[in-house]
């Protein structure tokens, strides 16, 4: 019998990739989603591409919590994947309470349900935010986490060590529960299908969104925010995750804990492709593999950005058996073919 995994959040951008992987893989999906930050469109192209449309999906908040034990009631859940939570980190500087409120009740509901109903596996999103400016690059899963710079990186650390704090209280008992924290580092693009990908409310912070809205006339310039860090060309330095692999990151790390293959009741890897890239080095790459101009400016460094980061793959490479295939055009291609499927809806 296939087994069955709630996608918390699963309406969203990485959720729904995590849902078409995971369906095209086998197994029975279920989505959770309060819909705060996205609409119907990604949920229907998870049905689309998978030609599957009976997938059970809630629409509830996981911070009510008589709700996840509604659901948790109705569905027998095999592993649960945990993206619902609040993403943006200058409003969780402006609005802690609310995003301390959100990210760690949703999780510790889903928690309490998944210990009381005999047990889970459960994968939490994290983030390479926990590094901060890392002094030795790239960083591996020991790189020591740093004090968070925002109440959003704060919210994935608590996250990451109630996880862990669960698993430890939890073994050899009735409901225990094993965990795996996926450390992602910058995930951009969109299916190859063009009908899921990043859907943002508002002005973008993220710099694949805000390249793609510019190319298409959204918006006016991209601001590359500082050219004279300590790198080659002066911009910063990031590891840019396909969405799609990243996607199969998961499905290889839920298989881990289904087929009791964990080393650890709680093990941490990072989700990259172990390349940096320079942001100027992106803009040229989207430009010449979509064969526009964009219209782009250099701009003061943005406020807390750290100068440069990028994962030592090595850990998820030989444990979940899997790696980043996608090449960085073929990504930059299908953000593109996304923002152009938006534009003619
Ligand atoms: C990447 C680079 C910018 C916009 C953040 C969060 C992280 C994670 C992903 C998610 C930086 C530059 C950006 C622009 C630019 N969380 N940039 N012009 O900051 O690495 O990571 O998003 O949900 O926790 O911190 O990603 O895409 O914002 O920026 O020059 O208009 O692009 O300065 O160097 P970041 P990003």
């Amino acid at each position: 019998m296939s087994k069955t995994v709630l996608v918390s959040g699963g309406a969203g951008y990485i959720g729904s990739h995590v849902s078409v992987e995971l369906i095209n893989s086998g197994y029975n999906v279920v989505v959770a989603d309060n819909m705060s930050n996205c609409d119907m469109t990604c949920f229907e192209g998870v049905k689309k591409i998978t030609g599957k449309d009976d997938i059970p999906f809630y629409q509830i908040d996981c911070c009510d919590y008589e709700s996840v034990v509604k659901l948790f009631d109705e569905q027998k859940i095999d592993a649960v994947i945990h993206f619902a939570a609040y993403k943006a980190v200058g409003e969780s500087v402006a609005q802690p309470i609310m995003y301390y409120r959100n990210n760690l009740v949703s999780f510790l509901n889903i928690l309490e349900a998944a210990k009381n109903h005999g047990g889970c596996n459960v994968l939490f999103s994290s983030s390479a935010t926990v590094y901060g400016e890392a002094q030795d690059l790239p960083v591996t899963e020991q790189t020591p986490r740093l004090p968070a710079t925002s109440p959003y990186g704060n919210t994935k650390q608590m996250c990451e060590d109630i996880l862990r704090d669960v698993v430890k209280a939890t073994a050899g008992s009735e409901g225990v529960v094993k965990g795996i924290a996926l450390r992602y580092f910058n995930p951009i693009g969109a299916h190859p299908s063009a009908l899921i990908g990043e859907l943002p409310r508002g002005v973008p912070n993220n710099l694949v969104p805000f390249i793609t809205q510019t190319a298409v006339g959204k918006r006016e310039c991209l601001s590359i925010f500082g050219n004279d860090y300590p790198t080659e060309d002066g911009t910063c330095l990031r590891d840019y995750i396909d969405i799609v692999d990243l996607a199969k990151a998961h499905v290889a790390a839920v298989a881990r804990m289904l087929d009791d293959r964990m080393k650890e009741g709680y093990e941490i890897f990072n989700v990259g492709t172990g390349r940096p890239v320079s942001v100027y080095e992106l803009v040229t790459v989207f430009e010449k593999v979509n064969g526009l101009k964009l219209n782009y400016k250099f701009a003061p460094r943005r406020p807390g950005d750290v100068v440069a980061i990028w994962a030592d793959t090595r850990l998820a490479n030989e444990e979940l058996g899997w790696q980043a295939e996608r090449p960085l055009e073929e990504t930059l291609a299908s953000a593109w073919a996304w923002e152009k499927h938006l534009a003619e809806k």
